[in-house]
C-alpha cells in the first residue's frame, strides 16, 4: 500500500470541506437563490460576528438506505451547525440547508442539532436555530420523527437556562413548528417564512376553505393574528440584526447577569415633554411609546410582538447601562384594557425576564379588563390570571410607574404592591382606585342621584366628590402601597434609582417541583 504524504492527505480535508460547502451542488443553490433566500452558511455569515463561525459535524451523513437513498448522500446532511461570536459572546448554530433533500430532518441531521443544543446548554450559551425545511425526512420515516423528539426534549430543558431563538426562514411544517414555539422567541421574515401545523391542501380537503400558504402561515399571520412569532423583517439581513440586537439585552444564561452597556445619557435628565405626553383627562388616549423613548436610555427600545395585541406593550431597554423589560399599558388602542392576548404576550415575557435576571418595569394607565363575550367565554379568567400568576412568580427587581388609570383588578395585575412590586412610583395625575369615577358614583350614589330634583347636577356632584376622594394616587400613597408621588420629568432618574436599590434583590420562592400556571 503507498503510503500518501501530508500533501495528499490535507487535500483529501480541503477536498471534504468543499463539497460540504458546496451543499446539495450548483443547480439547487442557484434555485434556492433565484427565490430570494440565503445559503444557510450566507445566514450564519450574517447572524455571527465576522470570521467567529466554527463549524462541527461538516462530514456526517446519513445512514438510511431506502428508497434509492443510499445514493442521495450529502456532505453535512442538510444542516449546517457550529458556534461563533455575536456581540463578543458565544452562541451557538444550526442552519438548516434547503438545497439538501429540502433541508429534511433525519436521524443525523437530528443528531446534528441535538449535539449543538447540548453544547449550548452545558456551556451556558445562547442557541439560535435557523429553520429552513421540508420538515420531517419521509424516507427515514419513524427515524426523523424520533429526531423531533429528541429536540423537542432538549428545547424544554433548556428553557429558560439559556435563550434560545428560532429564525424561519422557509417552510415550516407539521410537528416541526413545535421546536421554534419551545424556544423564547420566532423571527419571520415576508414572504420567505412559513410556518403551519396542516398545509392549504389538507385544510381545502378537510375543511373546503381556500387559502394561500402565505396567507395561512406567513410573516404577516403569525405576526399579527396567531401572536406566534415575535418578529417581523422586510429582509433576512433585517432579521438577524433583530437576532443580535436582542441577544444584546440577554445574559447567555440564567445564572448571569445581562451585559451593562455604558451610556452618555445622563441619569438625571428631565424630560419635561413628559408633563405634555399624558394627558390628564383620562379618556383621553395617547401613545406610550412616547413615554417609553422619553425615558429610557438614549431613546432606544427594542419592541417585542410589535404587531399583536397592540393594547399592551413589551420590549427591551436599559436605564443607566441596564438592561431591563418594559411592559405598558397602551392607553392609545383600546383604552389599554387588559384581553386575552394581551395577557399573555405580556405574562410570557416577564416569565423570560425574570428567567433571565432581567429587571421590570411596568407603566401602569389600565382601565380594566375588557368586558364582552367574547372575552369570558374564550377564558379571560385563565388567560388574565396568568398576569398575576406571571408578576406574582417573577424575583427580579419590579420597579411599577402608575401613569394615570389604574383601577381594579387590573390595578393589581399590572404589578402592584401586593403582587411584589419592590417600588411602586406614581405620577400626579395617577388614579388609584377600585374603577372610574363616573361608574363609582353612578353605583354607591344611586339612591342620592335618583332621588335628586337635578339628576345631572347630582352625578356631576358626586363623580367630582368621588375624584377629589380617590382618583388620586394619595390614598394609595397614604396607605404605602405607592412608595413616592413623583413629577413626571423625575421617572428616569427614580427608576434608575430603583433598579440601582434592587440590584442585589435576593428573593427565595418556597421550595417546590414547579408551579401549575393557568393555561
Ligand atoms: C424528504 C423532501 C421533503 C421531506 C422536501 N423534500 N420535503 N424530502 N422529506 N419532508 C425534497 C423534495 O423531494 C425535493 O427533492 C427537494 O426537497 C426540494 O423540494 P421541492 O418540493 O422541489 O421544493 P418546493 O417546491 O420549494 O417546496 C417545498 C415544500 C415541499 C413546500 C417544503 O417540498 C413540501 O411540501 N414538502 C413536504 C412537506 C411535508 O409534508 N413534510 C412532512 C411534514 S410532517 P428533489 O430531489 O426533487 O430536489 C412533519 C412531521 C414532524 O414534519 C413531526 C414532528 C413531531
Amino acid at each position: 500500500m503507498a503510503v500518501k504524504t501530508i500533501e495528499e492527505l490535507c487535500g483529501g480535508v480541503l477536498e471534504r470541506r468543499a463539497e460540504a460547502a458546496a451543499g446539495g451542488g450548483e443547480k439547487a443553490v442557484a434555485k434556492h437563490k433565484a427565490k430570494g433566500r440565503l445559503t444557510a452558511r450566507e445566514r450564519i455569515a450574517q447572524l455571527m460576528d465576522e470570521g467567529s463561525f466554527v463549524e462541527l459535524d461538516e462530514f456526517i451523513e446519513h445512514r438510511c438506505t431506502n428508497f434509492g437513498m443510499e445514493k442521495k448522500k450529502y456532505l453535512g446532511d442538510g444542516v449546517v451547525t457550529g458556534y461563533g461570536t455575536v456581540n463578543g459572546r458565544i452562541v451557538y448554530v444550526f442552519s438548516q440547508d434547503f438545497t439538501v433533500l429540502g433541508g429534511s430532518l433525519g436521524e443525523m441531521h437530528a443528531q446534528k442539532i441535538c449535539k449543538v443544543m447540548d453544547l449550548a446548554l452545558r456551556n451556558g450559551c445562547p442557541i439560535v436555530g435557523i429553520n429552513d425545511s421540508g420538515g420531517a425526512r419521509i424516507q427515514e420515516a419513524v427515524d426523523a420523527l424520533n429526531g423531533y423528539g429528541e429536540i423537542f426534549y432538549r428545547n424544554t430543558l433548556s428553557s429558560g437556562v439559556i435563550p434560545q431563538m428560532s429564525v424561519i426562514l422557509g417552510p415550516t411544517a407539521g410537528g416541526a413548528v413545535y421546536s421554534p414555539a419551545l424556544t423564547d422567541y420566532i423571527f419571520m421574515v415576508d414572504k420567505i417564512s412559513v410556518m403551519h401545523i396542516t398545509g392549504p391542501a389538507v385544510i381545502k380537503a378537510v375543511t373546503g376553505e381556500d387559502v394561500t400558504s402565505e396567507e395561512l402561515g406567513g410573516a404577516t399571520a403569525h405576526n399579527t393574528k396567531s401572536g406566534n412569532a415575535h418578529f417581523f423583517a422586510k429582509t433576512e439581513q433585517e432579521c438577524f440584526e433583530q437576532v443580535r440586537s436582542v441577544l444584546s439585552y440577554l445574559p447567555s444564561n440564567n445564572m448571569d447577569d445581562p451585559v451593562f452597556v455604558e451610556t452618555s445619557d445622563p441619569i438625571d435628565r428631565a424630560d419635561v415633554s413628559l408633563r405634555e405626553i399624558v394627558p390628564t383627562n383620562p379618556n383621553r388616549g395617547y401613545d406610550v411609546h412616547k413615554v417609553i423613548q422619553a425615558i429610557v436610555d438614549d431613546g432606544k427600545f427594542l419592541e417585542v410582538q410589535s404587531m399583536w395585541a397592540k393594547n399592551i406593550i413589551i420590549g427591551y431597554a436599559r436605564f443607566g447601562g441596564q438592561s431591563v423589560g418594559i411592559v405598558a399599558n397602551q392607553a392609545g388602542v383600546m383604552a389599554g384594557c387588559l384581553d386575552i392576548d394581551c395577557s399573555d404576550k405580556a405574562s410570557r415575557f416577564i416569565r423570560h425576564c425574570d428567567a433571565f435576571n432581567i429587571p421590570i418595569v411596568t407603566l401602569v394607565d389600565v382601565p380594566g379588563y375588557l368586558p364582552g363575550k367574547t372575552q369570558e367565554w374564550n377564558g379571560i379568567i385563565r388567560h388574565g390570571a396568568k398576569l398575576l400568576y406571571a408578576y406574582s412568580e417573577a424575583t427580579v427587581p419590579l420597579i411599577t410607574v402608575v401613569l394615570r388609570k389604574a383601577y381594579g383588578g387590573a390595578y393589581l395585575g399590572m404589578c402592584s404592591k401586593s403582587l411584589g412590586a419592590d417600588c411602586v412610583l406614581a405620577w400626579p395625575q395617577a388614579q388609584i382606585a377600585v374603577m372610574g369615577a363616573e361608574g363609582a358614583a353612578n353605583i354607591i350614589f344611586r339612591k342620592e342621584i335618583e332621588a335628586a330634583e337635578d339628576q345631572q347636577a347630582m352625578r356631576a356632584q358626586k363623580i367630582s366628590e368621588y375624584e377629589d376622594a380617590f382618583a388620586t394616587p394619595y390614598q394609595a400613597a397614604s396607605h404605602g402601597m405607592v412608595d413616592k408621588v413623583i413629577l413626571p420629568e423625575e421617572t428616569r432618574c427614580e427608576v434608575i434609582k430603583a433598579l440601582a436599590a434592587h440590584k442585589t434583590k435576593r428573593q427565595a420562592l418556597p421550595r417546590k417541583k414547579h408551579g401549575v400556571i393557568p393555561h
